[in-house]
């Protein structure tokens, strides 16, 4: 399973991708409005950092406005995956796209069906967001099995990225499931490591090797 960070936060990815496990970064217009400085200049940044998919989002609506932010965006650097929403125009850009060779993760997919007609439409990456649709008293996990069946029965050759992830049991289950990708908060990617019988059990180990350290050598 790959680890993406969802931020767009240069400071968040340099510390997560100092642990030499991630692969790849999503951002989204929210995440963004967040930062300080250049949109486009920190995209390269972050690109610089990450050895990897560095998703990057359009904000148009009509198929032609993405084509071009599209375009614009792929120009940037290399590892720049273009995010486009999951509607009909979205889809006609995709599909477009993808005969160009630009590398595509559709978003804001919320059901089994719209996975399915972003991945006949040529998606690299399908993006379905889990946590949103636990909000609102469904069962966000049972989209990522659905579109994992669908896709293994055709051979779709998309990328499940399970997003949304709002804590470390939501990316466990995606990896029990086969989601490719998880993308999450840097809080949810330092959470995974976490383990209290791990930091007890090294506190004991510490402080017997202390009380034999002097027969060591
Ligand atoms: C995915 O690419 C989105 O940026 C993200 O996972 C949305 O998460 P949220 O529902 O916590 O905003």
């Amino acid at each position: 399973m790959k680890f993406f960070l969802d931020t767009a936060n240069v400071d968040e990815i340099r510390q997560a991708a100092s642990m030499g496990i991630l692969d790849g970064v999503t951002t989204n217009p929210t995440l963004v409005s967040r930062e300080e400085g250049k949109f486009k200049d920190n995209l390269v940044q972050i690109c610089e950092i990450v050895n990897g998919p560095v998703s990057a989002e359009v904000v148009s609506t009509e198929a032609e406005g993405m084509l071009s932010e599209a375009r614009d965006l792929a120009g940037l650097h290399s590892n720049i995956y273009v995010k486009i929403p999951m509607i009909r125009e979205g889809l006609k850009a995709v599909k477009t796209l993808s005969s160009e060779g630009i590398r595509t993760n559709v978003t804001l997919c919320f059901s089994a069906s719209q996975a399915l007609m972003a991945a006949k439409a040529g998606a690299t990456l399908i993006s379905p967001f889990v946590g949103r649709v636990d909000d609102i008293s469904g069962v966000g996990m049972d989209i990522i099995q659905d579109i994992r069946t669908i896709y293994d029965n055709y051979g779709f050759e998309t990328e499940i990225l399970a997003a949304s992830l709002r804590h470390p049991l939501h990316v466990v289950e995606a990896a029990l499931i086969g989601a490719d990708i998880a993308t999450m908060p840097y809080k949810v990617f330092d959470q995974l490591f976490n383990h209290p019988l791990t930091d007890i059990g090294l506190e004991r180990f510490l402080a017997d090797w202390d009380k034999v350290k002097d027969r060591v050598s």
